[in-house]
């Protein structure tokens, strides 16, 4: 949520910042700004997407700069609102990611002495920054700093100063270092064309970039020494390489990020299997798509199993802190790792101290950092802000850790390859293709229901999000048998309902309910491995001995790609969205 790209060194800072700002798009999109410095600072602010923007390669050339994407908060999307945010003598310009909560309380206070133009929360920052310049500019910010509440990733420049200074709490920072060049981003796609060098900056750390980098504690004033990490990701796993958008790119990709999910270290899975059959409590907490791939998993924990997995959203965890206790497992589920609300779960965990043991796809991630134990889902770099790839091998990784409960660790592996095998049948160009036509045939309607049973009810509630998202079509999930409790009344002549029909022992009664709805004008698109007289339209899955959830997202996946590009629409970057939600 909201993307910062900073340069310091030799090359063009301009164009470098312009360019990581394009790859932090899924942060946010709704206005871009960039700062850059020669003997006085030049700053360009506008609406929309940098990518729309086709005068970022003549911008003046400079060797500093902060760039910034937005997604909105406080305030509109406009142009007075885009970072950065200057002070009133225009010489210090601010880039922030996160709420300052206290915001209203210190406008208030500074509005009798500077000039606000905009609406957000960040303008304070510039400002209490000029307050404190009798300091010095490094410590000007640190008292700036000290008067704000709430979360925060900021760098800051000064015209007259050589420095850029960062700092961050609760809001993701990560530096790269070059030959005599650094960056910070909160990222590392934004840089990793350059170096795949990183530090990752922890909460309360404050960074100063001029000819080298200094890293001090905000909570000891002390200069800190911190490990340097090598990213595993290459430039190539981060581009299109050929593919129209980066959502059918990562679709795609889910035969090979299936098999490198499950490619795990044997003891450590078996050991928290153990830790898991022993525990007084397992908790999976989760939002969106992630929490799906929990919902999903704890059909899968049931049946293998026979254990009990309690799945909470991320945002409902504090209705369940109080059953916490040192001997509860707490395992967060999430892409970026940096989602508010899962963070905040971990923190209220932590305080009770339950375990915490995380599935998480970005390297060093807070979430990452946070955890007792982690296993990485290993995906790749996830960019198209709808959740693909990562969805389903965190399943996965979930079922793989079902199987490991039972002590079949190997069992698991194998039906988990089988499975991999199966997708790859579904990425082929006819299946594309078939799918595309579904698309193109049902684009125009306004609802779309889908129903499965069992370990296909979280499939079907992840289908309609993924539609809903990137389509904007209404969308809407069901376990077969609940539609009759209400929603039935809304299926007139044609109404799409998609029916996920894997050959299981739900099947007999998932066709009934297709029946229902097909009674009262519903259109049945029969996603199953057999053909069935119930089914308007047929799409066939593999399904011999493969987990059907993994198999029967591939389908609907693709279906919300080809409705959005059918209705004209970027399937990257869907509307209001944001890839990384780093605000509660
Ligand atoms: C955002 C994304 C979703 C994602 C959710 C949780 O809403 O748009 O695709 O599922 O956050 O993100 P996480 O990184 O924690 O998995």
């Amino acid at each position: 949520m909201c993307g910062i790209i900073c340069y310091k060194g030799k090359k063009n800072a301009t164009e470098i910042v312009t360019d990581g700002l394009k790859r932090l798009e899924y942060r946010g999109y709704d206005s871009w700004g960039i700062a850059f410095k020669n003997d006085k600072l030049d700053i360009i602010k506008k609406v929309g997407k940098i990518g729309d923007f086709y005068g970022a390669s003549k911008l003046k050339e400079s060797h500093v700069a902060i760039g910034h994407t937005r997604w909105a908060t406080h305030g509109g999307a406009t142009e007075a609102n885009a970072h950065p945010h200057i002070s009133c003598d225009k010489k210090i310009a601010v880039v922030h990611n996160g709420i300052i909560e206290n915001f209203q309380e210190l406008r208030k206070e500074l509005e009798k002495r500077h000039k606000f133009v905009s609406e957000t929360d960040t303008e304070v920052i510039p400002h209490l920054i000029e307050e404190n310049m009798h300091l010095g500019f490094e410590e000007a910010v640190k008292a700036a700093l000290k008067r704000l509440e709430g979360n925060y990733a900021i760098v800051a420049v000064h015209e007259k100063e050589e420095k850029i200074i960062a700092a961050k709490k609760g809001s993701p920072l990560v530096l790269g270092l070059g030959d005599g060049e650094y960056f910070i981003a909160s990222d590392v796609p934004a840089f990793l064309k350059h170096t795949n060098k990183v530090i990752f900056l922890d909460d309360e750390e404050l960074v100063t970039i001029n000819k080298e980098i200094k890293i001090y504690s905000l909570k000891t004033n002390k200069e800190i020494k911190k490990e340097t990490s090598e990213i595993k990701w290459t430039l190539e796993q981060a581009q299109k390489n050929g593919y129209p958008h980066y959502m059918l790119k990562e679709i795609s990709e889910q035969k090979e990020t299936l098999k490198r999910a499950i490619n795990q270290d044997e003891k450590e899975i078996k050991k928290i299997a153990e830790e898991i059959n022993k525990g007084f409590g397992t908790f999976f907490v989760a939002c969106g798509t992630a929490y799906h791939a929990a919902l999903t998993a704890s059909y899968i924990f049931s049946k293998i199993t026979k254990k009990h997995i309690n799945v909470v959203l991320a945002s409902e965890f504090p209705s369940y802190e109080h059953f916490l206790t040192e001997k509860t497992l707490v395992i967060p589920i999430s892409q970026s790792g940096e989602t508010a609300d899962v963070l905040e779960a971990v923190k209220a965990a932590k305080e009770k101290k339950s375990k915490i043991i995380s599935i998480v796809n970005v390297t060093g991630s807070t979430l990452m950092r946070q955890s007792d134990v982690f296993f990485q889902t290993n995906a790749g770099p996830e960019i198209a802000v709808a959740s693909t790839k990562a969805f389903t091998s965190q399943l996965a990784l979930l079922t793989l850790l079902a199987y490991a409960c039972d002590g079949k660790f190997e069992e698991g592996k194998k039906v988990l390859e089988k499975t991999a095998g199966y997708t790859g049948e579904m990425l082929s160009k006819e299946f594309g293709e078939q799918i595309r036509k579904l698309a193109a045939k049902i684009k125009d309607k306004e609802h779309l229901f889908i129903i499965g049973r069992s370990v296909n009810y979280p499939i079907a509630l992840e289908t309609a999000l993924k539609i809903k998202e990137v389509s904007y079509i209404h969308a809407e999930g069901f376990a077969g048998g609940e539609l009759k409790h209400g929603t039935l009344a809304l299926i007139e002549q044609g109404t799409p309902c998609i029916v996920f029909a894997s050959d299981d022992d739900n099947k007999k009664e998932i066709l009934s309910n297709a029946m229902e709805i097909k009674a009262r004008g519903g259109y049945i698109i029969g996603i199953s491995p057999e053909n069935n007289e119930v089914f308007d339209y047929f799409i066939k899955v593999p399904d011999k001995g493969g987990l059907s959830p993994i198999i029967n997202i591939i389908p609907a996946q693709l279906l919300a790609y080809y409705l959005s590009v059918e209705r004209g629409h970027n399937p990257d970057t869907p509307k209001n969205l944001a890839k990384s939600v780093t605000v509660k």
